[in-house]
């Protein structure tokens, strides 16, 4: 078998929660790195970051900085993906965007790896990985779509504060830390203390009542799932955790399913493990699933509140600045690589027209 081409990537917030992890991620898969450029703002440019013992320079994300790139990862917040993103893709590479900025652009494809990969091959120079929060949902919803179809689907998320990157981390910390020393407690990231707290507000309230976290569920869903009338709602918490995403997950199939046939299923899907028995209190938790890149599932149960066993409830845990984030932008990487699919698609159908 003929070795993979090492390619150029650029890690764009690479000082960031999600840029560490991206870079942490493409080590332990081996990822065939010829050259890995770390980018951040102006205010890291010269720090080093330590990558497997070599310490490589910080460079600032400029348009200049993607020049001879393949594969730009970029998770420096929307701003700057929808600033450099069509500038990295300007100049040959394809990026694959972690923020919100392009992932409802009908022209860009928003990708689970294990969900709906052959939607990569469409690419015009972007792709978007999905919100934290829809990304391990997906996977338990597509094999419940395929199996016995989807009709309704209300998830309520528990979500850790590493979702909102290294300062919001730092701030719980020091919450912890001003309740021990009898200190109050500062709130500058979110609006209210997140220690010993349950907050039901993420990203900012629209018209709806709604907030844009728990919208971003629904759409993206629908999307991923190509089930564009897919009826979904969600309530997004935040919660005092540092790691993982939790959430209480109610399905309305169009047929019957037990939970036993639901365990198996699940346990059938790449990146899935069943954690159900409730007996040995053995359930899905943040603390488990931190630094692991699978999707956990359990508590699986019927929902008696549909009829003609339609109804299930579960719980969902998953990490979310791995397979929430980096490992997701990873594996994308990988499938773009192996199937040959780095060039935007219009330039590939040219070339193959062209050998034709
Ligand atoms: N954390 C998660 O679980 C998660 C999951 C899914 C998606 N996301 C998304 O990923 C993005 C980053 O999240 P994070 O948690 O890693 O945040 P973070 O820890 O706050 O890191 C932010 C990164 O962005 C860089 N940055 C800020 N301003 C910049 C600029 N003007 N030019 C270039 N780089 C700049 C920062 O560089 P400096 O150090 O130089 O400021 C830093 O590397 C966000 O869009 C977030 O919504 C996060």
């Amino acid at each position: 078998m003929s070795q993979p081409t090492p390619r150029t990537i650029a890690v764009v917030g690479a000082t960031g929660v999600v840029g560490q992890a991206m870079v942490a991620v493409l080590q332990e898969r081996a990822f065939p790195v010829r050259e890995l450029r770390l980018l951040a703002s102006g205010r890291s440019a010269g720090r080093s970051i330590d990558v497997g013992g070599r310490a490589i320079e910080v460079r600032e994300a400029t348009p200049q900085a993607f020049d001879g790139v393949d594969i730009a990862l970029f998770s420096a917040g929307a701003n700057i993906s929808l600033a450099l993103a069509p500038e990295a893709a300007a100049r040959g590479a394809v990026v694959i965007d972690n923020s919100s900025a392009w992932r409802m652009d009908p022209a860009v494809p928003l990708v689970v790896s294990q969900v709906n990969p052959g939607d990569l091959e469409a690419h015009e120079g972007i792709v978007a990985n999905p919100n934290c929060s829809t990304m391990q949902l997906a996977p338990i919803l597509m094999a419940l779509r395929d199996a016995v179809g989807l009709e309704r689907v209300v998830v309520d998320t528990y979500q850790s504060v590493s979702g909102t990157g290294a300062e919001a981390v730092a701030e719980l910390e020091d919450q912890v830390r001003a309740h021990v020393e009898g200190r109050p407690a500062v709130a500058a990231i979110y609006p209210h203390p997140i220690a010993f707290n349950v907050v039901p507000e993420i990203d900012a309230f629209l018209d709806s009542g709604y907030t844009k976290e728990e919208w971003k569920v629904v759409e993206e869903s629908r999307k991923i799932l190509h089930l564009p009338e897919l009826r979904v709602s969600c309530t997004a918490v935040r919660v005092p955790v540092f790691v993982s995403h939790s959430e209480a997950v109610h399905v309305e199939t169009t047929r019957p399913i037990s939970p036993a046939d639901a365990r198996r299923l699940f346990a059938a899907v790449g990146g899935v493990e069943v954690t159900d028995d409730p007996a040995s209190h053995a359930y899905p938790l943040a603390t488990d699933a931190a630094g692991r890149d699978e999707i956990f599932v359990g508590r699986i149960r019927q929902d008696p509140s549909i009829e003609d066993g339609r109804g299930l409830a579960l719980w969902v845990v998953s990490d979310n600045v791995r397979k929430g984030a980096a490992t997701n932008a990873v594996q994308l990487a990988e499938i773009l690589a192996a199937r040959e699919w780095l060039a935007p698609w219009s330039r590939r159908h040219v070339l193959e027209s062209v050998a034709r």
